[in-house]
């Protein structure tokens, strides 16, 4: 494979971070957006062919394209929906595991922006078969229940990405109107499929079109079947039996690498629902979502901001709407990789990472962006909430409770920036690292990673 992708930095996060032997997780405890992508990317970027300790593979295993994790190598950046962060170190191979779904049209386009970056891609993306696509109508289908749901109510209802992401899983659940990677590769039988599903599909959608006011089109098979057919054929070398690939791959004694998807707060089963998205993003996910089983993964690694943000609708209990807020906003560049919308952003929520820390199991915590935290004169965390003249320390489950408490905050010292220069953990002004302490007693696991910016080599571990 030419080696025409971003070499590796000089760390060795791998061995820094003290993960133990077997696979490890890295996923998000907030609502999204926590630098997922920079964490997995330098654990990637690690693995050099000759190094001691490295990972083989990376494997998304949830969301689809509502997912934006941005890289940055150098002055270089990169905005990854669908393709896994691995994708610049030539020496890995990336999955797109069954449990993701995915937009073709989307795809196609990564591919084709990764190799205008003169970044490989071939046999070091595997997609599964048993994966889910996402179609026109699934799009549709979701900006059309966002819209009738805010004419109901006079507000938006979910606030998702727009990507078909909650109609596709909802076909998947369906089955009958399901259509998914492996039904891609037979054209008679994609056509045969496509007749009888946008039949239902054109019954349901021109209700739904009438009740927001819009006009509707109806979906024709055979004109889907044409702009499927040449993103089919970029695809078709890239598709196979994942699960069984990483089988193999196991059984060689090769380390894996997931990465997680959208994150804990917007787990399906898990998150604020029913503000959450429609796929397990939690580490919970990996199992179904790659086919690998559990006790396989031996390392969870959590990804938190060192404040709160979030996209889209659903309550937000530290959510700060005044100077601050758009402080943290503009400085830390919060706005969407996907959408491009403006994040909410507020106080870190020491409440809700108790409860994500232990609903995705995490082994060691990565702290990012603090940075941005840098020259406030103190800082905030919530450390329970009161509801109705009641101190609540859990995390409760209904969404209109969550909307209706108010954090009770414990004030720290600020620190003094810039600290993007530093690299051990002592290098961090005392008040800084005093933060990260309190942090790590907040979510009850230890704080292995801080990261000072977005490149690679800002990054402090402990
Ligand atoms: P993801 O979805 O979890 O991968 O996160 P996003 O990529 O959507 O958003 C995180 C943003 O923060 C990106 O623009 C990153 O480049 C940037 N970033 C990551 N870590 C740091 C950090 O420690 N400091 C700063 N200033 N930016 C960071
Ligand atoms: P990454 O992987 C932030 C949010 C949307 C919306 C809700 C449902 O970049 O962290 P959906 O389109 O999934 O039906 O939207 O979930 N959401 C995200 N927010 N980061 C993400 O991904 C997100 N993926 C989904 O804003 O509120
Ligand atoms: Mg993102």
């Amino acid at each position: 494979m030419p080696s025409t992708n971003v070499s590796s930095s000089a760390i060795q996060p791998i061995r820094a971070l003290g993960l133990k032997p077997g696979h490890c997780a890295v996923v998000g405890l907030q609502w999204g957006d926590e630098g997922k992508g920079k964490v997995v990317d330098m654990l990637a970027g690690a693995s050099d062919s000759d190094a001691a300790e490295k990972f083989d593979f990376v494997v998304r295993y949830n969301g689809g394209a509502n997912a934006g994790h941005s890289v940055q190598v150098g002055e270089q950046r990169y905005a990854l929906h669908l393709i896994p962060s691995g994708i610049l170190n030539p020496n890995l191979v990336n999955v797109v595991g069954n449990g993701v779904v995915i937009d073709p049209q989307q795809l196609v386009k990564e591919i084709r922006e990764l190799r205008e970056h003169k970044l490989t891609v071939a046999d070091n993306l595997r997609i599964s078969d048993r994966s889910h696509v996402v179609l026109a109508y699934h799009k549709l289908q979701d900006a059309l229940l966002e819209q009738a749901i805010a004419k109901l109510h006079g507000r938006a209802a979910i606030g998702t990405t727009g990507r078909g992401i909650g109609p596709c899983y909802a076909d998947k659940a369906l089955r009958c109107t399901a259509i998914r990677v492996a039904d891609l590769l037979n054209e008679r039988h994609l056509l045969s499929r496509l007749t009888d599903i946008t039949q239902i599909k054109n019954a349901q959608l021109r209700p739904l079109a009438d009740l927001c006011g819009e006009a509707f089109e109806p979906f024709d098979p055979r004109k889907l079947l044409d702009e499927l057919k040449p993103l089919i054929e970029v695809m078709r070398p890239h598709i196979c039996d994942t699960a069984a690939l990483l089988h193999g791959a196991q059984s060689d004694g090769r380390r894996l690498l997931f990465e997680g998807a959208n994150a804990t707060l917007l787990d399906i089963d898990h998150g604020t629902y029913p503000f959450v998205t429609s796929s397990n993003c939690s580490s919970l996910g990996v199992h179904t979502g790659a086919g690998v089983a559990g006790h396989y993964v031996s390392n969870v690694i959590g990804v938190v901001k060192a404040y709160q943000t979030r996209v889209g609708g659903g309550p937000m209990p530290t959510e700060l709407k005044d100077d601050i807020g758009n402080r943290i906003r503009e400085k830390g560049r919060e706005y969407g990789t996907t959408t491009g919308r403006p994040r909410r952003c507020g106080w870190l929520d020491g409440v809700a990472l108790r409860y994500t820390a232990a609903v995705s199991g995490v082994t060691g915590i990565a702290i990012t962006l603090l940075d941005v935290l840098a020259d406030l004169p103190q800082l905030k965390v919530a450390v329970a909430y009161q509801h109705q003249g009641k101190k609540l320390t859990n995390f409760p489950a209904d969404a209109d409770v969550l909307s209706a408490v108010e954090p009770i905050y414990e004030t720290l010292p600020g620190f003094k920036g810039p600290i993007d220069h530093c690299r051990r953990f002592h290098e961090l002004p005392a008040e800084a690292r005093a933060y990260v302490q309190r942090l790590e007693q907040l979510a009850q696991a230890p704080v292995v990673m801080v990261s000072v910016g977005p490149r690679r080599d800002q990054s402090v571990f402990r």
